[in-house]
This record gives structure tokens, sequence and C-alpha cells, in this order.
């Protein structure tokens, strides 16, 4: 790939965004900790460069810097907030607390008509959120923007090729945000919209045809979008050295174990050994009512049952996985590792004893992006849209301990709201929806006959990549019907609940 642009991570939250928006606008970028070296950068060899925003302040004595040398390299540099001041003070600039801090939406006025603010409104709106500013700069800069509070927004200079932006153009606040960076990236640093799905699919079938030679690869499906993907993916690739294996723990939606093997053997013609281990799940969940305990269960329970598969098919050198990139920035980012809310289970978290390397296509990618690829290699929209599904399954949505009775139910509850969603045609609307099986039981009449039964939460959210996520404003008419469907359908259920809780303070899944 030429036209790559590389983003260092000051600690902003919204780093991954800057690197989302620079791919949406189809060239290639990565994000890596601020402290990225020289020689590293210089073998990356990016077209351009964006320092990030962050919550420290340059003038602190440990805050995040960066090589100085950088802005010598002659690569055009932009700084967003943090990196501005970063930049400023790296050029001889000072910078100290503003009176004021700045925070929300700014009108942004244009000094100078400069390719940076090329196309763009005389007063734009843009969102700010900072509490330092620039005092003085040298004389080969010049101000080309500014706001209400703040006298230099943007600052340029065209021989130097450094530019700062005070505001964060890659938030959707900033009305004209891609334009910023749409003028920086290609009119400025020169890159060519290259990066494509299409050009990502076939650089790595070559890249896992190289890679794998003449060995087989295993691959866990889950039946979430990753892994049918990577299926897909892999397939092409390698053909019958692909042996993808779908365990059914027993704790999947209704129907869902039929229905993947169904799509996987007759519309896309990929054997998967199918792997019937419900009994196996259930018995060693029996009497476990604590989150932590099922989840820790679950993960072993999966990994003995994988090894065995693993054990008959023989001499398995590699195991693909599903990872993405925003597992990979996790590990890498100034933030570290988050500390641990869920021990999260997926289908790829395999032990080191069972010897496998590790084939992990999509650790570039974002889940957007992955999508698209499945788009590419006409999936049906039925699988690339489906919302995420926890590894653990209805184990962490069944709260208490879990019998084959209590599954039953959440499976019929959960297929009746999953069957509404369509039917009302906002199931793309949702990240992700479900219905909560409670150890409750209340009382109820039904055909004057008082019942004493268990209640169930729904649960449907809004989100961008499950970090954060808001409770969705669900019409009341498709409320109405979903209640009154599973009260009247689902034998033991008499009463439904609408979770009203968004993540920060509550988690997506109940447990
Ligand atoms: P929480 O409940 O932590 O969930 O807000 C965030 C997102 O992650 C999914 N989730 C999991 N996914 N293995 C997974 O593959 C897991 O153990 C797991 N636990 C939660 C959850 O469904 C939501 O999309």
């Amino acid at each position: 790939m030429q036209n790559k642009v590389l983003i260092l991570d000051f600690g902003s939250q919204y780093t991954q965004l800057i690197a989302r928006r620079v791919r949406e606008l189809k060239v290639y970028s990565e994000i890596h900790p601020y402290n990225y070296s020289l020689d590293d950068i210089k073998k990356f060899n990016p077209k351009a460069i964006i320092f990030s925003g962050g919550p420290s302040s340059v003038y602190e004595e440990n805050s995040p810097k960066a090589d100085k040398e950088i802005i010598n390299m002659g690569v055009p540099i932009l700084g967003i907030c943090y990196g501005l001041q970063l930049i400023s003070s790296f050029c001889g600039m000072s910078v100290i607390p503003a009176k004021e801090r700045e925070f929300g939406l700014a009108k942004l006025e244009k000094i100078e008509d400069t390719v940076l603010l090329q196309g763009i409104e005389n007063l734009s709106t843009v969102w700010m959120s900072h509490g330092d500013k620039i005092s003085q700069f040298p004389d080969d800069f010049i101000v080309s923007a500014k706001t209400d509070n703040t006298e230099f927004a943007v600052i340029e200079s065209e021989k130097r090729k450094i530019y700062g932006v005070q505001f964060h153009p890659e938030v959707v606040h900033t009305k004209e945000g891609k334009k910023f960076l749409s003028n920086f990236i290609f009119n400025i640093a020169g890159c060519e919209a290259d990066w494509s799905m299409e050009n990502f699919i076939e650089s790595s079938i070559k890249d896992i045809r190289e890679k794998t030679g003449d060995e087989k690869v295993i691959l866990g499906l889950s039946g979430g979008v990753d892994s049918t993907v990577l299926a897909v993916l892999l397939n092409k690739a390698i053909g019958d050295r692909l042996y993808p294996v779908f365990v059914d723990t027993g704790l999947l939606r209704k129907n869902e174990f039929n229905d993947l093997m169904d799509m996987f053997k007759n519309k896309l013609g990929i054997p998967v050994r199918g792997v019937d281990a419900s009994e196996i799940f259930l018995e060693k969940l029996k009497g476990i009512d604590d989150p932590e305990k099922k989840r820790k269960i679950i993960g072993h329970t999966f990994i003995e049952v994988f090894d065995n598969v693993k054990k008959k098919l023989g001499d398995v050198k590699f195991l693909a996985q599903g990872t993405l990139y925003p597992d990979v920035i996790e590990s890498v980012s100034l933030k570290g590792p988050a500390a641990t809310i869920k021990s999260h289970h997926n289908v790829g978290g395999l032990p080191k004893e069972m010897n496998l390397t590790l084939l992990e296509p999509f650790r570039e990618l974002f889940k957007d992006e992955v999508r698209e690829v499945g788009r590419e290699l006409e999936l049906d929209d039925i699988f690339v849209k489906r919302h995420p599904f926890p590894g653990p399954g209805l184990a962490v949505r069944i709260l208490g301990d879990i019998t084959k009775e209590k599954i039953k139910k959440l499976q019929e509850a959960d297929s009746i709201l999953i069957e509404e969603l369509h039917n009302f045609n906002i199931y793309d609307e949702i990240w992700q929806a479900f219905v909560v099986l409670l150890p409750v039981k209340t009382v109820g009449v039904m055909g004057d006959v008082r019942t004493y039964e268990n209640a169930v939460a729904i649960r449907l959210v809004e989100s961008v990549d499950g970090m954060t996520a808001d409770w969705y404003e669900a019409p009341y008419d498709f409320l109405k019907k979903v209640s009154n469907r599973i009260v009247n359908e689902v034998k033991g259920i008499n009463r439904v609940v609408y979770d009203l809780s968004s993540k920060p303070p509550g988690t997506i899944e109940w447990e």
C-alpha cells in the first residue's frame, strides 16, 4: 500500500474515530502509541501523520511527548487539540492554561482561505474540548481560523507542512469534520484513495496462502459476523485445508445451530463440523448461579470440546481467529488493558498448550469493514447485519442457575422479540436486542386464573462499538406487541419489563 496515514495516540477517547474517518476516506490508517520511534515511523513510511488529542497538558512534566524530530521529517503533520499544542511547543510556541475551558460546540470563523480550509463555510460548527491555549507563535505560521474563545483555533505552516486544529474534526458534532480531514489527507499530503475491501480481500488471500503453505487451519465459528465472514474468506483462500468447527453449547438462540449449519452447507458450500456438546455444557453448569463462574466454566468447557475436535483432525498447525482492530489497539494504546469487568469468553481464546499458530486476517479491520468484506464476498445481508452475540450465549441472559426448561423459555421469548424487530423494520437501527430471563416470579391473572410465573426483561441498545451504549427508544406499539406475544405464547412467563439503563453505568448484558 502506497498511501498510509500514521496516527499517534496521546490518549484521546477519540483516537479510534480518527482512524475510522481516515479509512472512510479510503486511505489506510494505523494507530500507534505516542512514543513510536523515529525508526519505526520511517519503516512505516506514512504519507501523513496525525497527532491525536489527549487529556494531558503539554507543560506538565510527564505529559506524553512524541520524538521532536518528527517535525523535521518532511511528512505533513496535523495536530488535533493536544496534538496541536504539542506541535506548537515543538515549534517554539508557548502553551498556557486558558482562563475558561472551552467545551462543546463553537463557531469557527475563517481568517484565511487556505488549502486546509478549502470549501469550509465561513462560520462552521466545530466541537471543542480543551483547557489550554497557545499564546504566541513564530513567523512561519499563520492563524487561519478562530472562535470566540480561541484566538488560534487553526494554525498552519505551509512551508513546514505542519498544521494544527484546536477542535475535533473526527467527531460527528464537527459539521464539516470530514472535509477538514480530506483537505489535509488529499490536498496537502497528496494521498490517493486506494484502501478498499476489494483490495483487502485480494491481498489477504495472497497473504493467507503464503503464511499457511500446505498446512491445515482450524476455525471456531460462533454464529457471529466476524467468524462467519472469516470462514468465507479462508475458504476462498485455502479451500479444503480449512476446518471450520461449530460447537453447539446448547446456549445458542432458537434454531441458531441448525440455521447456521444449513447456510454453510447449502448456501456457501463450506463443510462445517457441527459438534453437539449441549449436554456436556448443561451438566457442567448445573446449579451454578454466579456469573463469573458461569463464564469460566463455559470458557474451559469450550476449550476441552474444541481440543478434542482438533485431535481428531490430526496435524493442524493454524488457528484462525476473528480478532478485530479495536482489540489490537486496546493493548497498545495509552489506556492499557481495561480492568476486568467480565471475563470475556471468545471462541478464539484458546490456550498456548494447544500448540497452534494464530492466523488473524482481520487484525487491521473495524467491524463495519468486516461487514463490507462480507458483502464483497456475497454473504447474505441477514448474516452481514447480524447483531453481536456473546460467547457464553444465553447463559449470561438466564439469571441464576441454568436448566433446559429455562433455556427453552428464553429461546422462545427471544425469538419473538427478534421476529418483531424485523416485522417493525427496526432491527438494523439497533446494536443488540435480547430478552433476559429473571429469577423472579410475579403474580398475574390469565383467563380469571391466578398465575405465579417468571418475569423477563427486554434489552434493546444503540451503540457504535459496544464500549458505551444507550437504551433504544422503542416505539410503544412495538413494545406492546412483543410483550403481548411473549406473555400469551410462552408458557411460564407472565410479565415483561423494559430495561432503561445505559452503559455505563450498566453493561449491555445483565451478567
Ligand atoms: P457488556 O455486557 O460487557 O458487553 O457491556 C459488551 C459487548 O460484548 C458482548 N459480550 C461478549 N462477547 N464474549 C463475547 O464474544 C463474551 O464473553 C461477551 N460478554 C459480552 C456483549 O454482547 C456486547 O455486545
